[in-house]
């Protein structure tokens, strides 16, 4: 009988150490995935750099960037597709063009790390409808 009870004294301890440890790993989790995709970021590296081409709303402009919320095209893409796509562009020479005009390497912004480019694919992803 004494042991039981000792025994759910100290079952008892160990789940609330447990508890507390699940806390420790939510906020490290937390930590980490600033460096996840994440599609708020990506709204905002969006509208820096591919807005002046895709508009505000990722809708397209006129003569410029392509609207992307009703993009089939992207929608049968791949994340890790769109992400190789992102780094390379889409010249206007390039037989896919449909325009006649230049999708630039990383929208332009050589500066884009990888990790920022998978956070604009978030993004884009979350606006297409197609
Ligand atoms: C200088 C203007 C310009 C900028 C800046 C630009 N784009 Fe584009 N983008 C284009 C053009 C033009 C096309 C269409 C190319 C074609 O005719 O196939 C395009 C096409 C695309 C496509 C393919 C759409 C489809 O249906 O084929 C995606 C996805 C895309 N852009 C995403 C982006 C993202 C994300 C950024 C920012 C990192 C960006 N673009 C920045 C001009 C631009």
């Amino acid at each position: 009988m004494k042991r039981t009870r000792l025994l759910a004294i100290v079952l008892a301890g160990g789940l609330a150490i447990a508890a507390c440890g699940g806390g420790d790993d939510d906020s490290g989790g937390n930590g980490d995935d600033s460096a996840a995709p994440s599609a708020e970021e990506g709204k905002q590296l969006f509208g820096s750099t591919c807005a002046s081409c895709h508009g505000q709303d990722a809708k397209g402009m006129p003569d410029l960037g392509k609207d992307l919320t009703t993009s089939a095209w992207v929608a049968e893409q791949t994340d890790a597709d769109l992400l190789a796509f992102l780094k390379v562009g889409r010249p206007a020479s390039d037989p896919l063009n449909t325009t006649g005009v230049d999708m630039p390497p990383k929208g332009g912004n050589p500066s884009f790390t990888d990790s920022d480019l998978e956070s604009i694919v978030a993004y884009v992803r979350s606006i297409n409808n197609a």
